[in-house]
Order: structure tokens, then C-alpha cells, then sequence
């Protein structure tokens, strides 16, 4: 009996060891779908509502993201286009940096390629991790980005977030842990976690994570705009494949009927 106490206290130390380790440092996985135009819409709005008033996606043309995720000109001039600019133009934006660096203590950078640079999941947790930190002139902080210069801009949708305590599943290797005889999750009090305010934002939790899916959508077609034509592309190359298949069967069996 000793001894499978033991073994079990040797099995859980790991666990002990991961819960006093710090917190989610663990990137949450995005899942986005490139194809999927509405989704590419949505984040499309929001870049332009909630992110151009700073950042420039300069490398890209209101022309080119219209046609990409299936909008028409007048469409895109009327809802995405603040700045006065003319559907041919770059997305530019009117803040100068030095003015940026001034006020923000950080120039915001270019997001036109952002998504290449730090990969969708980080950008996915990083614009759901912004916390309430009175130490910070802003007043917000960041999980993935400590001391940023950035404001919390989707705090109204997110509602107010802050450090504190809650009961988290305890994690053992990477995987949940639960009772072995209830089957009832494992937990244990973390005081390093985010906490949301129950209802004090404009969305849901669940619909704040479709909303930030979506953007990370625009965000990454935006660093690879191509990515969505070499997937048609590629298809097309298949189903030439799969005809040519067909004939070039008929024709082998053509040559080779006489031949025995
Ligand atoms: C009020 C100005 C402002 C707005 C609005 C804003 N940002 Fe920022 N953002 C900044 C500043 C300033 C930085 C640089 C932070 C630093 O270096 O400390 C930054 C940094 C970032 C970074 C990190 C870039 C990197 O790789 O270092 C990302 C990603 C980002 N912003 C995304 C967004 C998105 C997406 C939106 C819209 C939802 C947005 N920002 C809206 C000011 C802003």
C-alpha cells in the first residue's frame, strides 16, 4: 500500500511541478479556414474598424482584398475605407510614426505580413490575452507581449480581463487530468490566470473567439494572398490529373491490344 502511494506521489509530482510553472505561456490554436469568405469579411470589418486607426497593411490594395474575399468595389469603398483613400490605393493609414512612437512608446508596425512573422495562434492569443494593469500607462498589459505599447482595442467586445485566481485543470504532460474514479476534472487554485468579468463585454466569450478568428483569418490571407489561388490552382491540377488518368489508361490499353 506504501508503495503504490508512493508511485502515485512520484506520478502526480510532475503535475505539482507544471501547475507551479508559470501561465498559459501555451499558444491556443486558431483553426482558421482560408476559404472561408465570410469568415475573411468579418475580419476584414474588423482590421479596418478596430486596427487601421494605428497599423497600415501597406503591401496590400483595397482593389486586390475586394476581389479576394468576394466583395464588390463599392461594397468595400462603403464599409472598409475611412481614410478617404481610392479603391486602388494601398491601405495606408494617416498616423505618421513618429507621432506613434511618441504617444504609444512603440511605433505601430506594418501588419500586411504579421501573420508570416508570429504565426496565426500567436496572433489568436495575443489579441485575447490583453489584461487590466494599472502599472501600464495605457492601463493594459499583455500575456504574450508583456509591457506592450498597444492599448486593449477589443477590450469593449472582450470585456474587462485581469490577473487573479481561479480553479484550473491540472495538466500532466500536456494532457487534462481527471479523477481516475469520478472522472470529474483534477483542479487546483492558479492566482497567475486571466479572469473575464462575467458579461462585461458586448460579445460572448465564444462569439470575442469567432470575432478574433476571423481577424486572424483577414490576417493571415493578408501575409500570403496567393495561398488561396495555389489552392484552387491545385485543385484544378488534380482533376486535370484524374481526366488525363482516364485517357492515358484508354490509349495503354490502345497500344498494347495487339501485343501478346
Ligand atoms: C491605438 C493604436 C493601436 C490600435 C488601434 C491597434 N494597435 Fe496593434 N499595436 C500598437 C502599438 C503601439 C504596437 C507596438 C507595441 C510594442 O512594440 O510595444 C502594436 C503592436 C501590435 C502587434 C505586435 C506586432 C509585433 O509583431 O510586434 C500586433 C500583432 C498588433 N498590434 C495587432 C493589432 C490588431 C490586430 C489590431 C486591431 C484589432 C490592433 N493591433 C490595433 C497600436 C495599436
Amino acid at each position: 500500500m506504501r508503495k503504490l502511494f508512493a508511485a502515485c506521489v512520484v506520478a502526480l509530482l510532475p503535475a505539482f511541478a507544471l501547475a507551479a510553472g508559470g501561465h498559459g505561456v501555451a499558444l491556443d490554436k486558431a483553426d482558421i479556414d482560408l476559404t472561408d469568405k465570410a469568415a475573411l469579411q468579418d475580419g476584414a470589418r474588423t482590421f479596418a474598424n478596430y486596427c487601421m486607426g494605428c497599423h497600415s497593411a501597406k503591401f496590400q490594395r483595397y482593389e486586390r482584398v475586394a476581389a479576394d474575399i468576394g466583395v464588390s468595389e463599392q461594397q468595400m469603398l462603403d464599409n472598409l475605407v475611412f481614410t478617404g483613400a481610392k479603391i486602388g490605393d494601398h491601405m495606408n493609414i494617416g498616423m505618421k510614426p513618429e507621432d506613434a512612437k511618441r504617444w504609444f512608446g512603440a511605433a505601430p508596425p506594418d501588419l500586411t505580413l504579421v501573420a508570416r512573422v508570429r504565426g496565426n495562434d500567436w496572433l489568436y492569443t495575443y489579441l485575447r490575452t490583453f489584461y487590466d494593469d494599472p502599472a501600464r500607462p495605457l492601463g493594459a498589459n499583455n500575456l504574450m507581449f508583456p509591457n506592450v505599447g498597444m492599448p486593449n482595442v477589443l477590450g469593449r467586445l472582450q470585456g474587462r480581463q485581469y490577473m487573479g485566481c481561479k480553479q484550473v485543470q491540472v495538466v500532466d504532460g500536456g494532457k487534462k487530468q481527471y479523477d481516475p474514479l469520478t472522472g470529474t476534472p483534477l483542479t487546483h487554485e492558479a492566482c497567475d490566470q486571466l479572469v473575464l468579468e462575467p458579461n462585461s463585454g458586448q460579445l460572448s466569450p465564444e462569439a470575442f473567439d469567432d470575432k478574433v478568428r476571423n481577424l486572424v483569418t483577414f490576417l493571415a490571407y493578408s501575409a500570403d494572398p496567393n495561398k488561396l489561388h495555389m489552392q484552387r490552382i491545385g485543385t484544378y491540377v488534380l482533376i486535370y490529373l484524374a481526366f488525363f488518368f482516364v485517357f492515358a489508361y484508354l490509349l495503354k490499353r490502345e497500344y498494347w491490344k495487339d501485343v501478346h
